[in-house]
Parts: structure tokens; C-alpha cells; sequence
């Protein structure tokens, strides 16, 4: 049995990735920095028959997520996908006149120091399993920047050169780099948003090999 982390775990796409990638037999790890709502999240998948694990780990800090990665893998067995899917903080999606340095520097860490140190802890998991998915989710301003969300526009820029890298350095070792897009808001129920079909789109990326961005739905110009 291999696993599914999901770093950034919460009752909307977290939740729903659990469950797709539960159904198909993966134990879930639910990594956020608060333990009682992923104990809550990961006692409802047990109810569903899924082996599931809530760990805490701040992105925001390496050596927390590090040991975090480190203690899945040792627990519940090597991890086969990370989804990387921390939902940004709201200092981050401020105007461009309006954001500072310290603003940014909480975004860098979110979204560049932080999908850096979970790869490289579990790249090597990956190669001695001979196949693994490195699934990373952002919002329409990892495509294009958006000046009203400045923060995840620039560091979201470099999560997505990093990631793209890897895509095309990794590819040979069996391994998929792929970054979903979702322009707009998760609802529940709409035809393309809902967690549930976003889900099934992160299940066909580590699946089917293909280009390195994805979006739920297309945006002009990005
Ligand atoms: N929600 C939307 O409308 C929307 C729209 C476009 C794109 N997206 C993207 O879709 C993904 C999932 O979004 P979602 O709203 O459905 O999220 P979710 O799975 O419901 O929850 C995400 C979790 O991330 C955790 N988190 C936030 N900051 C963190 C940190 N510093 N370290 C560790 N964990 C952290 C939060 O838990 P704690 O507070 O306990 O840490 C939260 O529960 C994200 O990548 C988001 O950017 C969402």
C-alpha cells in the first residue's frame, strides 16, 4: 500500500482528494498546522473504509514539514503522491501597491521554500518505488498574475518554474510533475469547481502523463 500526502489538507478539495485517491486504495495523509479538524477529517474517511492520518506541519516552516514528510513515510509507508495545496494566507492576496517585503516573505515561504523542501524529501521515496506524482494546486494567479492578489502572483510564479523544472527534469524517473489550475472559487456542485471533479482531475494527472500545467478551465490569455 503506498500514500497520498496532501499538504494543505481541509474539508474542501483536501477532503475530496482523500476520499478519490482513498477509493483507489491509498492511505491518506492530511498535513495542516491545526490537529483537531484533520483528526475530525481523518476519523470521517476512516468511517469510509479509509486508512487516513492527520499530521501537523507548517509550511511556512521546512524543518516542520520536513519531519512531518519524514514521519508519514515511516507510519503509513512511502509516500507515491504529494499534493502540494495549502490554501494561501490572506496577506498574501493583497493589491501590488499595498503588498510589502514582510508580506512577501510569508508568500516565498508558503509557496517556493515550501514545495522545495517537501520534494526533496520525498523524491528519493519516489525513485525506489519506480514511480511517483508530484501534484501541485494553485489558483488562476499561478497562470497569470493578478494585481489584486500580489503576494501568490509573484511567489506562485516561482512554485511554478520550480515545478516545471522538475517536470522536465524527472519525467525519465518515472516520475509526473503536474500543476492544476483553478481559476475562480471551489463550489460545491458547479459544473467544473466542484471538489469532487477537481478531485477525479488530480486522479487523471497522476495517472496519464501530459503537459505540466492544467487548468479546470481554460483562461483567456494566460
Ligand atoms: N478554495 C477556493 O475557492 C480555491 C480557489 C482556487 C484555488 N484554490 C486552491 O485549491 C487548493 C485547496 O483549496 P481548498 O480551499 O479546497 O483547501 P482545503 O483542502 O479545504 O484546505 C486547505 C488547508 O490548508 C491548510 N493550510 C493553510 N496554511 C497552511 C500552512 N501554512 N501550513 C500548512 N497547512 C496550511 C489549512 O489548514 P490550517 O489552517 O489548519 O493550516 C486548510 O485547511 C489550494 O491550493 C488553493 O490555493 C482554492
Amino acid at each position: 500500500m503506498t500514500t497520498l500526502a496532501i499538504v494543505g489538507a481541509g474539508r474542501g478539495l483536501g477532503l475530496s482528494a482523500a476520499r478519490r485517491f482513498g477509493r483507489e486504495g491509498f492511505d491518506v495523509a492530511l498535513i495542516s498546522r491545526h490537529q483537531e479538524p484533520i483528526d475530525e477529517l481523518a476519523a470521517d474517511l476512516t468511517q469510509q473504509g479509509i486508512t487516513a492520518r492527520g499530521y501537523t506541519a507548517n509550511v511556512r516552516d521546512a524543518r516542520s514539514l520536513i519531519s512531518t514528510l519524514d514521519r508519514v513515510a515511516q507510519e503509513l509507508g512511502p509516500i507515491e503522491v504529494l499534493q502540494y495545496s495549502p490554501l494561501p494566507q490572506k496577506e498574501f492576496l493583497r493589491p501590488v501597491l499595498e503588498t510589502t517585503v514582510e508580506d512577501l516573505l510569508g508568500a516565498v515561504e508558503f509557496s517556493i521554500y515550501g514545495p522545495v523542501a517537501a520534494v526533496h524529501q520525498v523524491l528519493q521515496g519516489m525513485r525506489s518505488l519506480g514511480r511517483g506524482s508530484l501534484l501541485f494546486v494553485n489558483g488562476g494567479s499561478g497562470a497569470r498574475p493578478n494585481p489584486n492578489v500580489a503576494g501568490t502572483s509573484i511567489a506562485f510564479a516561482g512554485e511554478s518554474a520550480f515545478a516545471r523544472m522538475l517536470h522536465d527534469t524527472i519525467a525519465e524517473d518515472n516520475i509526473r510533475v503536474r500543476q492544476l489550475i483553478i481559476p475562480g472559487a471551489i463550489a460545491p456542485g458547479h459544473e467544473t469547481h466542484d471538489p469532487d471533479k477537481i478531485a477525479d482531475l488530480l486522479w487523471q494527472l497522476h495517472n496519464e502523463p501530459g503537459d505540466f500545467r492544467v487548468y479546470v478551465e481554460p483562461m483567456p490569455d494566460a
